[in-house]
């Protein structure tokens, strides 16, 4: 027996030092370099957000108009990366689209040696300017509309939701999904995160590490629960059924979507901020049904599950916001990494600082010393 400890999902394994963001799972804090996250959902904005986690500081006036400029200029996408889209099957989920046209913009921008900092400046800005683009993109072309091309007059948020629907947000919409991206933007040391960073450990190109971090996104335990919640509170469909929707799913052990966490073991900071901008937006949008069905079941899953630490996550309120907007499910995941971009390329910046190749260790449990039965005499 090997004398080395397993810990599945390497739970409480620490795999780097970093200073990007901070968690209290038990006092539900989130911090992104120091500054609660509820401060800068309520108070900042994405792209002073996003500069804070890359930068470790906050910009100054200039700082800021100058980041935000280099964004804006940032946003057109090649009419080829417009080409690769149009060629995709248009039935194809949005993010496969993204980790796609993300891996093939590293053709078009070769960033090969990391070791430049103005180049991977450049990468960075590139990539979260350009990434809202190339969703709205795809999602105008699989139904068979032309894409629609930025405004530079419009911030990250207002121009995002221009490119999906040809009409600029109300005040209180525009708020919320800049909210939602500085929400999303970072979360310590998750599994996109993560393989962004082993993807980084190697020096690959910041397209290629991007890429890795938006396909580990997709799975419905991570970034893709947010698209599960909706279809499970259709499922739900009434609120009188919650309760026994739930006492069956625990019955079941079924993993219940927009729920529980690796960290936190209370309420997720980020959905109650959440919440309180949805019920500030619902006075645009008028609060949908779902809603109800969902504090409803918030309080059945507090009484069942509360016990064990297990409480709503920020994907559990994040669906029914994006769904009033008037934004299509298998979007959510795609608003999601439009947002943790930011947060993946501090980690990749951080971790080309004194890198090392990620090679953790195995325990091997197979066989040794097999023979090798020729092909003509195996049964
Ligand atoms: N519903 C029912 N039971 C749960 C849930 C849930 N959502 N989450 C955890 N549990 C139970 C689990 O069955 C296990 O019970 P037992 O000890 O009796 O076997 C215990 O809690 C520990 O669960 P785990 O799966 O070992 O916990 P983990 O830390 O490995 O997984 C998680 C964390 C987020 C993957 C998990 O809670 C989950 O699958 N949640 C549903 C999917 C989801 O909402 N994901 C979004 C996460 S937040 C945003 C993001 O990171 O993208």
């Amino acid at each position: 027996m090997s004398q080395i400890e397993l810990r599945p999902g390497l739970a409480d394994v620490p795999v780097a030092e970093s200073a990007v963001s901070f968690i209290d799972g038990k006092n539900a804090r989130l911090e992104y370099r120091g500054i609660a996250v509820e401060t800068l959902a309520t108070q900042s904005c994405f792209e002073e957000t996003a500069y804070l986690l890359l930068k470790g500081n906050l910009p100054t006036q200039k700082e800021l108009a100058d980041f935000d400029d280099q964004l804006r200029h940032h946003r057109r996408i090649k009419f080829r990366l417009t080409d690769l889209i149009k060629c995709l099957p248009e039935t194809g989920h949005p993010m496969y689209a993204l980790q796609a046209t993300v891996a093939a913009m590293g053709m078009f921008y070769p960033a090969r040696d990391v070791s430049n900092a103005k180049c991977n400046w450049e990468s960075v800005v590139r990539l979260i300017a350009k990434m809202p683009t190339a969703v709205a993109a795809f999602h105008r072309i699989r139904h068979g509309d032309e894409p629609i091309k930025p405004r530079d007059d419009l911030d990250h948020a207002g121009n995002f939701y221009w490119m999906l629907f040809e009409k600029e947000p109300s005040p209180a919409i525009r708020k919320v999904i800049d909210a939602c991206l500085v929400l999303h933007a970072e979360h310590t040391m998750n599994a996109s995160t993560f393989s962004g960073r082993v993807t980084a450990s190697t020096l690959a190109n910041p397209y290629t590490v991007i890429s890795a971090a938006v396909g580990t996104l997709t799975g419905p335990l991570h970034g893709g629960a947010n698209e599960e919640v909706l279809t499970m509170l259709d499922e739900i469909g009434d609120i009188k059924n919650v309760r026994v929707w739930c006492e069956d799913a625990i019955a079941n052990k079924k993993k219940i979507m927009g729920f529980g966490h690796r960290v936190y073991k209370v309420k997720d900071p980020r959905a109650t901020v959440l919440q309180e901008l949805a019920d500030r937006v619902f006075i645009d949008t008028g609060k949908p049904a779902k809603y109800d069905l969902a504090v409803e079941m918030e309080k059945v899953m507090a009484e069942k599950l509360g016990p064990k630490g297990i409480y709503p996550n920020v994907d559990f309120y994040s669906g029914i916001v994006y769904e009033a907007l008037g934004i299509q499910p298998d979007l959510f995941t795609p608003i999601f990494a439009i947002a943790r971009v930011a947060g993946w390329l501090a980690h990749w910046l951080e971790q080309l600082q004194g890198n090392r190749i990620y090679r953790p260790e195995q325990i091997y449990v197979g066989k040794n010393n097999a023979p090798y039965v020729p092909l003509a005499k195996r049964a």
